[in-house]
């Protein structure tokens, strides 16, 4: 159903005593002379609007309207309305709008209620404007993220969790992050909605993780774009960051940082916020506020006082300090105000939602040096983690998802969310690669080594495998790669894991493909997988930072050291696993 205002609705007939009255006022000269208009008017939900169109006139009644509540002007015409009317030009019309008495009001809009446009792509329907029309906010390049600002009561929750339960039916296009800087009791109703990445951060510190992991996920995504352009991440989900009274948690310099960050940077990467606050202040948001010019899209409810008016729609006009308060809001989006009645959604509905375990069951810590200015050094991943990714790697067949996260979950490890552990192999694999490449092998204590296969042997299996090479074929690589040639029996098997090992990396989402050009280090990545390999191998063979260091590319002090620190981490998880690394017989010349 489609609310519309029909010919005798009440609000209608009572609009238009007072639009008649002002064009009689107007033309027989109250402005001074006679002005002659054209004039509609507009049955909102919350507010009737007549709009004026007077020419050259414009400054001159517009000075008059606005000026001490329009007393004057109020005396000659029947003004019904109570409270004082918001007088502004909208286009090349004066605009006057005022709140219907409470009677006539609207206030009760709900989802069910409206006509529902296609929406998605990180998309929800926000309320009814004044023309009874349906008002969809979402993220552009243009509108990158939102500021919400409006008092108590004003409806910024009810806003947030009406974009969050909509946004929860698109969970494979967006994905959400909430913070809540009232400790939960604004948006911990939306904990395991479709979609949320992790827990609802409602604390400084959680706050501080999540965000870090928002900037984590940016960073990621750059360099995606980096190395293969924009198309990249063009498939990766939207991701929403809702921050509920965020100035509770401003004082924090780590999350303010960490704002500021995804304000600036989040729109290439698909990343985007809308931000709440109870105290719209001139010092985060007015001319030189830092946060505002990212922020343009704004969302006013009702405010205190002009001032707070002035930083939440970023201009002295219209005047949110005049709107009603429970989800009465000017829409502000470049090139378009709405006066929108914003969508109730309350308790009872949002409680019928589905829920499902977050991807993230805690957010990862994250240390001040993580996103300082220095070149981020930041572990995803806690050398446990990594240790068991790399044995995974080296494998015959190599771990899937399934096997590795079994594997940390049967060591007592916290089981990664599935993205997480995608990454995790991803990163481990190609480790594991470079290793071999630089002809050291991962062996456990506890297998023979004699019989096994190793990885040079697996590969050439894999090769053989994706080209369907015969035997023959087959012997003339290894002695190409200057490998002993195996026996029939050993050859038959280092094919069929060849195989199967295809066939896991295939269901994994990776392809074998000849080897063309020098691949370019991810630059976001903050160690590349050569240089964990290095780190390891010094750390194996007890070598200190001189000695490592000079196995590197030129690498700054500290980051040597901290990248050798942590591949002892990893190397002391590995002994205790009764694994280790040694360089390979079989070395080619
Ligand atoms: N869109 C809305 N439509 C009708 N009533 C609303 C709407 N938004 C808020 N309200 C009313 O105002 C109350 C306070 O809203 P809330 O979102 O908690 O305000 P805020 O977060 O700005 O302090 C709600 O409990 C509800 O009764
Ligand atoms: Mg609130």
């Amino acid at each position: 159903m489609k609310l519309q205002p029909t010919s005798n609705d009440p609000r209608r007939l009572f609009l238009e005593q007072t639009r008649k009255a002002l064009v009689s006022a107007l033309t027989q000269g109250l402005a001074g002379e006679a002005v002659a208009c054209q004039s509609s008017c507009i049955a909102g939900p919350r507010a009737g609007v007549v709009l004026l169109q007077v020419g050259v006139a414009a400054a001159k009644v517009l000075r008059l309207l606005s000026g001490d509540n329009a007393a004057i002007a109020r005396q000659f015409i029947a003004w019904n309305f109570p409270g004082d009317p918001a007088v502004f030009m909208s286009g090349k019309l004066i605009r006057i709008e005022a709140p219907w008495p409470d009677a006539l009001a609207q206030t009760q809009i709900r989802y069910r209620d409206v006509s529902h446009h296609p929406v998605g792509d990180g998309r929800w329907v926000a309320g009814l404007n004044e023309r009874g029309t349906t008002i969809v906010l979402g993220f552009s390049d243009n509108v990158p993220h939102l500021l919400m600002g409006g008092t108590t009561g004003s409806g910024k929750t009810v806003a947030l969790r009406n974009a969050a339960a909509q946004l929860s039916h698109q969970a494979g296009e967006t994905a959400l992050v909430a913070l809540d800087g009232k400790y939960g009791a604004g948006l911990g109703i939306l904990s395991n909605l479709p979609g949320m990445v992790g827990p609802v951060a409602s604390d400084v510190r959680q706050a501080t993780n999540a965000l870090g992991w928002v900037h984590t996920e940016l960073q990621r995504r750059y360099g995606l774009i980096t190395a293969q352009g924009e198309a990249a991440i063009a498939h990766l989900p939207r991701i929403v960051v809702l921050f509920d009274e965020f100035q509770e948690f401003m004082e924090d310099p780590h999350v303010r940082e960490l704002t500021r960050r995804l304000l600036a940077q989040g729109r290439a990467a698909r990343i985007h916020a809308i931000l709440a606050t109870q105290h719209p202040t001139v010092e985060a948001f007015g001319e030189n506020g830092s946060l505002k010019r990212n922020l343009v899209g704004r969302l006013a409810l009702r405010v205190t006082d002009q001032d707070a008016s002035r930083v939440v729609v970023g201009d002295s006009l219209p005047r949110a300090d005049r709107l009603m308060g429970r989800g009465d809001a000017y829409a502000i989006i470049p090139g378009h105000i709405h006066r929108v009645q914003l969508l109730l959604v309350d308790e009872a509905e949002l409680q019928l939602l589905p829920r499902e375990e977050p991807r993230l069951r805690a957010w990862p810590e994250v240390r001040p040096a993580d996103y300082g200015q220095e070149p981020t050094v930041h572990w995803a991943y806690n050398g446990s983690e990594l240790a068991w990714g790399l044995i995974g790697a080296t494998q015959m067949p190599p771990w899937g998802r399934q096997r590795l996260l079994q594997a940390l979950e049967a060591a007592g490890l916290e089981r990664p969310g599935s993205e997480r552990a995608d990454r995790l192999l991803e990163l481990t694999r190609e480790t594991a690669a470079v290793l071999s490449e630089a002809h050291y092998q991962l062996l456990s204590a506890e297998s023979p080594v004699a019989d096994e296969i190793n990885q040079q042997e697996l590969l050439l299996g894999m090769v053989a495998a994706a080209n369907d090479w015969g035997r023959q074929r087959l012997r003339q690589a290894f002695e190409g790669a200057g490998l002993a040639v195996p026996g029939s029996e050993r050859a038959d098997r280092i094919v069929d894991l060849g195989e199967a090992a295809l066939a896991s990396l295939t269901q994994s989402g990776y392809r074998l493909v000849p080897h063309t050009e020098d691949e370019t280090p991810d630059g976001n990545e903050p160690y590349d997988p050569a240089e964990v390999a290095k780190a390891l191998i010094a750390a194996f063979n007890g070598w200190g930072r001189d000695a490592f260091v000079k196995t590197m590319a030129p690498i700054g002090n500290e980051r040597g050291m901290q990248l050798l620190r942590f591949a002892r981490q990893i190397r002391d998880r590995l002994a205790e696993e009764n694994y280790q690394i040694q360089k390979t017989e079989s070395e080619p010349e």
